[in-house]
């Protein structure tokens, strides 16, 4: 029989995969390393189960302990299975930065979980950090296990990512790239690889808004460096002390904008459905594209899985929120897709003025088409509606029919914003288009406006 004797024995030896359209423009292999074939969807797995087993070893973990910890989510994922399995509490502080889908993970496999406000300064008394330090004196049998600064962090890249690594690639790694947080996995990682092969570039990515690789390039922590920015789980606002900059040679900073734009070409392009910090060192690589050669060996860390972010990267209105869609054309089919009433409402014919509008003033709407046998014959709108009534209110009990005015115009799912706005003016408010289900709908200058502003 072949089988794990629990999950912990499954996390590492995720595989190398080879970039094919993302990066054919720049000359070399780009291999990257799918971390989230590891159990709980990242690489921090690998640490989540060396930092327990060595708090166990140095006793400072005993039966029925409880594991304290800061985290954005992945490493509260890789000690959570690891208490899961040896049977020791969970206790996590978190930042209202991080998705809520980590946080509902973490909860369902059993850890406590206490949400910290972002802007917290690292003194503030209701800083994570601050508030796992005072937990793990309130609470007692319990061990803080800090991934910042405990070097069994960086120890579990040392011992498992970088050999995986160096026999992956045949020997033939040239430059070992990874965004960097904790510095856990690029300092742990490079130590293994520069010991092999000292020619070896390791190259980090940050986050605008760190102090990370001003701090590299001069040894100077300036805090006017430091706001805050998006991309989860990198960049820093302290120096952890996993960090060792002696293995690093190079440090580039990439925007939320970019990043999150290129997490989503991860996926249509390459079908590799990654976290957000995975769309950073990917446009990192993209921005250091002179560092490269023909024969270079590039092995890129790719951190976690796309699912904790749907609700944030993957989904338009989050993107467009944030200004990171504008450059994208905006065509009928975005404007269907984010309409809230997915069914037309209509008029006929043969109801009266009132009737019809008694159905707009429910659904608070403008304008609604009058539609017979499946075909716009003409519409109604506010506007019009008021001018009958001053020339006669006996219109009200009129037929619709008699009274509407010109039918929308109807354009495909194709049209662009630009198409459609040229169809709207004064006299004509809306457009028809039918949908991929058959349907019709109706895109108003109010949905214009809002897709657009
Ligand atoms: C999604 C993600 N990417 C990148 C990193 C950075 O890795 P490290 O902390 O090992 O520097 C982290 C760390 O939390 C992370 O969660």
């Amino acid at each position: 029989m072949k089988y794990y004797n629990s999950i912990i024995e499954t996390v590492g030896n995720t595989p190398l995969v080879k970039l094919n359209k993302i990066t054919k423009d720049i000359p070399g292999t780009f291999l990257v390393k799918v971390e989230y074939f590891n159990p709980g969807n990242s690489i921090k797995d690998r640490i989540g189960i060396k930092m327990v087993e060595d708090a166990e070893k140095d006793g400072s973990l005993k039966p029925g302990g409880t594991i304290i910890e800061c985290t954005s989510g992945n490493t509260g994922m890789g000690l959570a299975l690891a208490a899961a399995v040896k049977g020791y509490k969970c206790v996590f502080t978190t930042t209202d930065k991080q998705s809520k889908e980590k946080v509902d993970i973490l909860r369902a496999l059993g850890a406590e979980v206490i949400v910290c406000p972002t802007n917290a300064p690292n003194e503030d008394p209701r800083n994570y950090h601050q508030v796992a330090h005072r937990l793990s004196h309130e609470i007692p049998n319990s061990v803080f296990i800090n991934q910042y600064d405990n070097l069994s962090n960086r120890e579990a890249h040392y011992k498992t990512t970088g050999p995986e690594i160096w026999e992956q690639t045949d020997h033939k790694i040239t430059h070992y790239v990874t965004t960097i947080g904790t510095g856990g996995t690029v300092t742990g990682t490079s130590m293994y690889l520069k010991e092999q092969n000292p020619a070896i570039r390791t190259l980090g990515v940050d986050a605008y808004g760190s102090i990370l690789k001003k701090y590299k390039e001069t040894g100077e922590i300036d805090m006017t460096q430091a706001y805050s920015y998006l991309v989860e789980g990198i960049g820093q606002d302290i120096i952890p002390g996993n960090f060792d900059f002696d293995y690093i040679d190079y440090i580039e900073q990439v925007t939320d904008k970019d990043s999150a734009l290129m997490c989503r070409r991860l996926a249509k392009e390459e079908g590799i459905f990654c976290g957000y910090s995975a769309g950073a060192v990917i446009q990192g690589i993209l921005q250091m594209k002179d560092q490269f050669t023909k024969d270079s060996v590039v092995v890129i860390i790719l951190h976690d899985h796309g699912s904790r972010y749907i609700a944030k990267i993957y989904n338009d209105d989050w993107m467009r929120d944030r200004g990171f869609l504008k450059d994208v054309i905006v065509t009928a089919q975005m404007l269907v897709d984010r309409k809230k009433i997915s069914e037309l409402v209509a008029a006929s014919p043969t109801e009266t003025l009132v009737d019809a509008f008694a159905r707009m003033k429910q659904m608070n709407l403008t304008q609604i088409p009058v539609m017979e046998n499946e075909v716009c014959v003409g519409s109604i709108t506010e506007h019009g509606i008021l001018q009958l009534l001053m020339d006669n209110p006996n219109h009200r009990d009129n037929e619709v029919g008699k009274v509407m005015g010109k039918p929308f115009p109807v354009v495909t799912l194709q049209a662009t914003a630009a198409d459609i706005a040229k169809l709207i003016n004064k006299d004509n408010t809306a457009v028809l288009v039918k949908t991929n289900l058959g349907s019709w709908s109706i895109i108003t200058e109010f949905d214009l406006i809002e897709a657009m502003a």
